[in-house]
C-alpha cells in the first residue's frame, strides 16, 4: 500500500493441473487484503489469472489429445469459475494468452533487447520440466529437483540470455536499503543468501523446434520465449503498462503473494528484469508457506489433492476461509487436517463468534423495543469494551501491514472472548428481573450490540457473508457503520435501528469422515462387482446423448442442469459442475443410462444418469473415438 493505493497480485496458476488449495489459500488472502483496503476506502486493484505456455502445458495437452489451447481453455475456465465460487473479488483475470498481454511481453523484451541485456549464446545444464528452468549441480539434491524430486533432463542449445547478473549488485544494495522489501524475513535471507554467489545470466528463450507452445520473440523468429519472461510481466500487463492510468497509480503500490516455490524467479529475477526495462521495482514480494497434507507434498502423483469446493460444500464458505487464514502462520510451512478444521469450527466460530451473536440478539430483542437501545448509563465497567476494541482495531492493522493475516485473527477473537466474559460478569439477565435497572440493562446491551458491530466489520474481509448477516441482523445492512472509518470511536451504532434475530451462524459441525480426507494415495482397483447374465445387462439402456444446454444449478457447486437429445430432449441433473463448467459440456456426445428411474436432484427432476469416471483430475465423462447418432443405442 502507499497512501491510498493497494495492488495486490497472486501468482498466475499453470493450467496443467485443477485448483487445490493452495491455489484457493493464495487467493484467498488476497481477497481478504483487497477488501481490508477496499473498507479503508483506498483505491485497490486484485490481479489473478492463470499462466498458460510452456512445456508442461503441451504435455498436458497431449496427454489428454487436445490442443494446448483447448486445454488452456478448459483449466483456465475452472480457476475462473472457482474465484466467485469463493467469494473472491478480483478485478481482473489475465491469461498469458490474451493478446494484450502478448503484445506487452513482445515490447518489453524489444526493449531489453535495443538496450543490450539480451544476448545471444550457448547453454548446457540440467532442465528440470516442472519447474520451468535450469539447476545448477549444487541446487540439486542427490542429483535431483528439489521440489520436484526427479532427475532433471541434461540440455544443451543455443538460446537467449537476459544479463541478469549485471543486476546482482544493485539487488543486493535495494533488498538491504528496503529490508521489508522481500518478507518474511527468512525469504529475504534465502534471497541474499543466494545473492552471495556470482549471479548466472538467465535463458529466456527455446527454439521453435523443440517448443511451438510459446511467444515468439519479436527479434527472431525462430525462438519463442516462455515461462519466466512471460508470466512474470503479467503483473504489468494486468493494470495497462505503459501507459493505463492505472498503471501509474497501482505499481507504486505493488504487493506481490506468491509461496516459497517461487522465491527465486520473483525475488531475483524479476526485480532485476524490472530493472533491466526502466521500470521501477515492486513494493513487497510476500512469501508464504506450503500447505502439507500428512506431511507430504500435495501433489497429482501422490493422489493427495485436497479440493476446496468439497472443503466448502462439506463445511460452508466462510468457516473454509476463516479456517485457512487462522490456521498458517504466514510465511510457514502448515499440514492440513480436516480434524483440525472441524475444532476451529465448533470453538471459534460455533462456540466463541456465533454464541456471542445469539446470545447478545436474543438479549437485545427479549430487553429491549427490537430497536438498538441508547447508552445512558454507562459506567467504569464497560470501559473494558471500548479499551479491548481500540487496542484490537490498533493490532488488526497492524496484523494487515506487516502481512500476518493470522494475527489479525487472534486479536479479533481475543475482543471476542472479552466480550463473552462482559455478558457473563454483568449477568444482564439479573438485572431483567427488576424494571428499575432498565437504564442500566440497555447500556448493557447497547455494548454488546456494539462490540458485534465492530466485530462484522473487523470480521468482514476475512469471512464477508458472516459479516453480512450480523449487520443485517444489527439493522446496519444499507451501508452506515460498516467500514473503518466508523470503527474510528466507540459508539458508531445508532441507537433505534431496528433488530432482527437471525439463524444460528455457524452450527456445530462433525468430522465428515466419508469422502472428507484427501484422497487416498494410489487408490486400489475396486473389487469386481458378483457376476451378472447378457439378459440382466440388456435391462440396461444406454444410449449416445447429445448435450444441447447446460447450467449451473443454483446454491450448488456440483450439480449442472442438462438438457440432452437422446429420442427428444430431457432434462438431466449431474454431479459434474466441479469438473466441467456448461459451456465445456455443451455439444458434447455422451454416454446416458436412459431408463434409469426418474430422480429428484435439490428439488428438480433428472430422467436419466451420464457415466462417468475417476481421473487424478477429477470426472471424465465416456466419449466416442467416433461421432454416434444421437439416441444411438450402445451395446
Ligand atoms: N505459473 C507459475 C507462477 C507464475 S507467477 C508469474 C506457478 N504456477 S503454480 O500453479 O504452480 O502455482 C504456484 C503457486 O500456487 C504457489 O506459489 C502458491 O501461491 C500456490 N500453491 C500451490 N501449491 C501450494 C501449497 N501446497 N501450499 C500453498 N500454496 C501453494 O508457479
Amino acid at each position: 500500500m502507499t497512501g491510498n493505493t493497494f495492488y495486490i497480485t497472486t501468482p498466475i496458476y499453470y493450467v496443467n493441473a485443477s485448483p487445490h488449495i493452495g491455489h484457493a489459500y493464495t487467493t484467498i488472502i488476497a481477497d481478504v487484503l483487497a477488501r481490508y483496503h477496499r473498507l479503508h476506502g483506498r483505491r485497490t486493484f486484485f490481479l489473478t489469472g492463470t499462466d498458460e505456455h510452456g512445456d508442461k502445458i503441451a504435455e498436458a495437452a497431449r496427454k489428454a489429445e487436445v490442443t494446448p489451447q483447448a486445454y488452456a481453455d478448459r483449466i483456465s475456465a475452472q480457476f475462473r469459475a472457482l474465484w466467485p465460487e469463493l467469494a473472491v473479488t478480483q478485478d481482473y483475470f489475465i491469461r498469458t494468452t490474451d493478446a494484450n498481454h502478448v503484445e506487452t511481453v513482445r515490447r518489453i523484451l524489444q526493449k531489453v533487447h535495443d538496450s543490450g541485456d539480451i544476448y545471444f549464446g550457448q547453454y548446457e545444464g540440467f532442465y528440470c520440466v516442472g519447474c520451468e528452468r535450469f539447476y545448477m549441480d549444487k541446487e540439486l539434491v542427490d542429483g535431483k529437483c528439489p521440489q520436484h524430486e526427479t532427475v532433471p533432463e541434461h540440455r544443451k542449445e543455443s538460446n537467449y540470455f537476459f544479463r541478469m547478473g549485471k543486476y546482482q549488485d544493485w539487488l543486493i544494495q535495494h533488498i538491504q536499503d528496503h529490508p521489508d522489501f522481500i518478507r518474511p524475513e527468512r525469504y529475504r535471507n534465502e534471497v541474499l543468501a543466494f545473492l552471495r554467489d556470482p549471479l548466472e545470466d538467465l535463458c529466456i528463450s527455446r527454439p521453435k523446434s523443440r517448443l511451438t507452445w510459446g511467444m515468439t520473440l519479436p527479434f527472431d523468429d525462430n525462438y519463442v520465449t516462455y515461462v519466466w519472461f512471460d508470466a512474470l510481466i503479467n503483473y504489468l500487463t494486468g493494470i495497462g503498462y505503459p501507459d493505463g492510468d492505472n498503471f501509474r497509480t497501482f505499481w507504486p503500490a505493488a504487493e506481490h503473494l506468491i509461496a516459497k516455490d517461487i522465491l527465486k524467479p520473483h525475488g531475483i529475477y524479476w526485480p532485476t528484469m524490472l530493472k533491466a526495462a526502466g521500470i521501477e521495482p515492486y513494493r513487497h514480494l510476500n512469501v508464504h508457506g506450503y500447505w502439507n497434507i500428512e506431511k507430504s507434498k500435495m501433489s497429482k502423483s501422490l493422489g493427495n489433492v485436497v479440493r476446496p469446493l468439497d472443503l466448502k460444500d462439506k463445511y460452508g464458505l466462510d468457516p473454509f476461509r476463516y479456517f485457512l487464514l487462522r490456521d498458517m502462520v504466514f510465511g510457514l510451512d502448515s499440514t492440513f487436517s480436516e480434524e483440525a478444521f472441524v475444532q476451529r469450527i465448533n470453538s471459534d466460530l460455533a462456540n466463541d463468534l456465533g454464541n456471542l451473536v445469539s446470545r447478545t440478539m436474543t438479549m437485545a430483542v427479549k430487553y429491549t423495543i427490537g430497536r438498538v437501545p441508547e447508552a445512558r448509563v454507562a459506567v467504569d465497567e464497560d470501559r473494558i469494551l471500548w479499551e479491548t476494541a481500540s487496542r484490537t482495531i490498533a493490532e488488526v492493522e497492524a496484523g494487515f501491514a506487516e502481512m500476518a493475516p493470522h494475527k489479525a485473527l487472534i486479536a479479533i477473537w481475543e475482543f471476542i472472548n472479552v466480550t463473552n466474559k462482559y455478558i457473563v460478569e454483568r449477568e444482564p439477565w439479573v438485572l431483567a428481573k427488576d424494571p428499575a435497572n432498565r437504564g442500566r440493562l440497555e447500556t448493557i446491551v447497547y455494548h454488546l450490540l456494539e462490540a458485534l458491530r465492530i466485530t462484522s466489520v473487523l470480521v468482514s474481509p476475512f469471512m464477508p457473508g458472516s459479516a453480512a448477516k450480523i449487520q443485517e441482523q444489527l439493522g446496519i445492512a444499507d451501508g452506515a457503520g460498516q467500514d473503518f472509518a466508523s470503527l474510528a470511536n466507540w459508539g458508531g451504532l445508532k441507537a433505534g435501528s431496528e433488530l432482527k434475530r437471525g439463524e444460528s451462524l455457524f452450527p456445530r459441525v462433525e468430522l465428515k469422515t466419508d469422502q472428507a480426507r484427501p484422497e487416498s494415495p494410489k487408490a486400489e482397483v475396486p473389487p469386481i462387482k458378483p457376476e451378472i447374465t447378457y439378459e440382466e445387462f440388456e435391462k440396461i439402456d444406454l444410449r449416445a446423448a447429445k448435450v444441447i444446454a447446460a447450467e449451473r444449478v443454483p446454491k450448488s457447486s456440483k450439480l449442472l442442469k442438462l438438457t440432452v437429445e437422446i429420442d427428444g430432449e430431457r432434462q438431466i441433473v449431474a454431479g459434474m459442475g466441479k469438473d466441467y463448467t456448461p459451456e465445456e459440456i455443451v455439444g458434447k456426445t455422451i454416454v446416458v443410462v436412459a431408463n434409469l428411474k426418474p430422480a429428484k436432484l435439490m428439488g428438480i427432476e433428472s430422467r436419466g444418469m451420464l457415466l462417468a469416471t475417476d481421473t487424478e483430475e477429477g470426472l471424465t465423462l465416456l466419449g466416442f473415438d467416433r461421432p454416434p447418432k444421437t439416441g444411438a443405442k450402445i451395446h
